[in-house]
């Protein structure tokens, strides 16, 4: 199996669902409060268990009921979070408010996610043993960087996923084999709307580009090619939620697995269609026989 760490966030997703968001200083009334587990780091980290991937969770939960919660949640779906670590205060929440119309605003409490400054010596070694390292940008950057250097100096292949969007210091940039930003996070970026001249500024920086483009698909870039994409399958998607994340993890397992770049992403690809057709994040991840056969 192909050994995935995933450096990164579990936060508690607390979504609200209401008619009509507040405006500034307003109180509604919502319909219904779901809680459900999330983090980009944790999602990612499920998706790629369901793909087939042996995975290690490195990053901190809070001392708190949401914190057993999110660990167990983890468990249950094979990933292996002895290195996920139990900090004293909150959990990491995500505060999220969906209206009618499907939009979504969100506040993130980083809670023991912020604690993840730096690596130790466990963290290390699992990033050195790993066939690939998962990175998104919800723990704070010093860790990230860390990460990213372990992983490159051991020849492990790094995945960045860069969200939320943020500069990116070129320490990071340095040790990152592949990175993965959406159209917006492109844009933001490279500067360009384009996701075609995204891709050529980006490629300035890493050697390998995957811009997700939602339903459109996503484009593929490495140094000395043009950008060439690979469209979704057409689907009647009800729930986004996650997409980007199981497309993320489920990319990592098939690299992991050495299986060449097209084939891996329209296997990531096909994962992510599934996702989309099901309500939910990490519920909807889809496992590895489900996405064989789509
Ligand atoms: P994010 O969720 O991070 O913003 P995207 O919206 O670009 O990322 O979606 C990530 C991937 O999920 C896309 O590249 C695509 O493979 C898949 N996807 C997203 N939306 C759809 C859709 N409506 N139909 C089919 N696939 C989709
Ligand atoms: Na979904």
């Amino acid at each position: 199996m192909t050994g995935i760490a995933v450096l990164g966030s579990t936060n508690m997703d607390l979504v609200a669902y209401v008619d009509r968001a507040p405006e500034r200083g307003e109180t509604v009334t919502g319909r219904e409060l779901r809680t459900v587990p999330g983090g980009k780091g944790a999602n990612q980290a499920v998706a790629a268990a369901r793909a087939g991937g042996e995975v290690t969770m490195i990053g901190a939960v809070g001392d708190d009921e949401y914190g057993t919660e999110l660990r167990s949640g983890l468990e249950h779906a094979g990933v292996d979070t002895d290195l996920l670590h139990t900090a004293e205060g909150p959990s990491g929440t995500a505060h999220i408010v969906v209206d009618d119309t499907g939009a979504n605003s969100i506040v993130v409490i980083p809670g023991a996610n912020g604690t993840v400054t730096a690596l130790g010596p466990g963290e290390m070694a699992a990033i050195a043993g790993a066939e690939l390292l998962l990175l998104q940008l919800e723990l704070p950057m010093s860790a990230v960087i860390e990460g990213a250097r372990t992983a490159h100096a051991q020849g492990v292949r790094t995945i960045l996923t860069p969200s939320p969007v943020q500069p990116l210091p070129s320490e990071l940039l340095d040790c990152v084999d592949l990175l993965v930003p959406n159209e917006h996070e492109a844009t933001a970026l490279s500067g360009f709307t384009d996701p075609h001249a995204a891709a050529r500024h980006l490629l300035g920086q890493v050697p390998a580009v995957v811009i997700t483009l939602g339903a459109k698909g996503c484009l593929y870039a490495a140094r000395g090619g043009e950008p060439v994409l690979f469209p979704a399958p057409e689907v009647n998607a009800v729930d986004t939620t996650g997409a980007g994340d199981t497309f993320v993890g489920t990319l990592a397992v098939a690299l992991g697995e050495r299986r060449p770049v097209p084939e891996a992403l329209a296997w990531a690809s096909a994962a992510a269609a599934l996702c989309v057709q099901r309500p939910g994040a990490s519920a909807s991840m889809p496992y590895r026989t489900e996405i064989d056969a789509a």
